[in-house]
């Protein structure tokens, strides 16, 4: 099928490469020329594990091109809509100014049985509004809303292999003709057994917001476990482990540590809570704005450990941060709890310095006055105290005899739980986890 998806961020670009390994012809439409020239020239302007390998095979394929021209959209049969929702400054609501302005400009280029699939994470009832837009654009089109629930670090095989497809489509019903081509351009994963589920569009919607805060409804559930146990000297890793084991709950998302950060659950949460205020049904979300608390307070805690495990003063403390991405296999830094406890201790009068694997360039643009080290050994170097915030392989394989070597204070706080604490108690060193005894 011939297929084009606007926007080139995150999620268009790792769109765009997979329905070209799907088979499909695709161009790329994307505003920002120095995207489309990375892009066109086979890599992506994000860290992502496999796609900068995925772009050449497809670019030299020739079904796989990129443009700043939505001009070229015209005579795709399915056009995805992959613009970033980001939060409103000074607001919990989403701005949804890219999603309007994509397909504003798209409308125009529109052909009758046409289809508009929106993949950006909206608020519910955004989909009915755009609606509108494409059949004034073009009254024979059509437009669906077919979220996107991949993981930054497994975008590639979340989007060949998703676990479930979601259509919401204006009839709500099967026969709606944009099932039908949607079938058509994720026939490979259908045929591999991917569920497919059609609904109308504000439920298609919801699933995506209500997903999104379900995990981080987990993940705060965890951390309020940990803040329990360490009022009372018990585990919360061997909690988890037991409460997972009930299918019903299930030990996935059930890790305990600093808390959840990224670009999308923390915004996602508050614009579903704007987003039920608007629709008069605030009170039903009212438990998220704990869930954000509670995530919140962790990276306080983060600060508050260090503090303890440095003899009670940050002053002039020498410390070492390891990680700045919001978690490993990606060099995305919005919202990154370990950049946020980093800028805290800093502030506290800590000397920190910030390593990581991936995220420096992007940590640089966010916290320009925040020492990056790119070397690990040198990061450690007289530290007075480690602090393991994002959970690298290379961090969590470190050896403790031989990072003792390198520290003036054998002192470590382990922010993702991931470390054997009795391994490097054996060591010689003082061990912190979060909610740990
Ligand atoms: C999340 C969802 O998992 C995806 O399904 C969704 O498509 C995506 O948002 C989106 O809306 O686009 P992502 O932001 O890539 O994906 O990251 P996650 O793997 O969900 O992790 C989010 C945060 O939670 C990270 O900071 C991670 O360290 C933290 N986390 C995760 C925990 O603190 N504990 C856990 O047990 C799991």
């Amino acid at each position: 099928m011939r297929i084009s998806v606007i926007g080139c961020g995150y999620l268009g670009a790792v769109h765009a490469a997979c329905m070209a390994k799907l088979g499909h012809e695709v161009v790329g439409i994307e505003t920002d020329p120095a995207k489309v020239a990375e892009l066109s020239d086979g890599h992506a302007p994000f860290y992502e594990p496999v796609l900068d390998e995925l772009l050449k095979e497809l670019e030299e394929s020739g079904r796989l091109r990129f443009t700043t021209d939505m001009s070229e959209a015209r005579g795709s049969q399915v056009h995805f809509i992959c613009v970033g929702t980001p939060q409103k400054r000074g607001e919990n609501a989403a701005d949804l100014r890219f999603v309007d302005a994509a397909v504003e400009s798209l409308a125009a280029q529109l052909g009758p049985g046409e289809l508009v699939a929106g993949k950006s994470t909206v608020p519910v009832g955004t989909a009915a509004r755009l609606a509108e837009i494409v059949h004034e654009g073009q009254p024979g089109a059509m437009l669906a809303w077919n979220p996107e629930f991949l993981r930054e670090g497994h975008a590639v095989s979340d989007t060949l292999s998703p676990n479930r497809l979601v259509y919401g489509v204006d009839t709500g019903s099967e026969d709606d003709p944009a099932v039908a081509l949607l079938d058509e351009v994720y026939a490979e994963p259908m045929s591999a057994g991917t569920p497919r589920m059609v609904m109308d569009y504000a439920t298609a919607e919801l699933v995506k917001t209500a997903a999104n805060s379900f995990l981080a409804t987990k993940i705060s559930f965890i951390n309020a476990m940990a803040e329990v146990c360490e009022a009372t000297g018990a585990d919360v890793v061997r909690l988890a482990e037991a409460i997972g084991v009930d299918d019903r709950i299930g030990s996935k998302f059930l890790s305990a540590g600093i808390g959840f950060g990224g670009g999308c659950l923390p915004k996602d949460i508050r614009a579903f809570m704007a987003r039920a205020g608007e629709l008069g049904a605030d009170q039903a979300l009212t438990f998220l704005r704990e869930v954000d608390a509670i995530n919140m307070r962790r990276r306080t805690r983060v600060v508050e450990l260090t503090r303890q495990l440095c003899g009670g003063t940050l002053m002039g403390q020498r410390i070492a941060v390891l990680g700045a991405a919001f978690k490993p296999e990606s060099d995305d830094v919005r919202d990154s709890p370990a950049l946020s406890a980093a800028a805290q201790l800093q502030l506290q009068g800590a000397v920190v310095t910030v390593t990581d694997p991936q995220a420096l360039a992007n940590a640089a643009k966010r916290f320009p006055e925040l020492p990056l080290e790119p070397d690990l050994e040198v990061a450690l170097d007289r530290a007075d105290a480690v602090l393991l915030l994002t959970e690298w392989k290379q961090y969590r394989e470190l050896d403790p005899h031989e990072t003792a070597a390198l520290v003036s204070n054998k002192r470590i706080l382990d922010g993702r739980n991931v470390l054997d604490p009795a391994k490097w108690r054996a060591a010689g060193w003082t061990y912190k986890g979060l909610g740990r005894p």
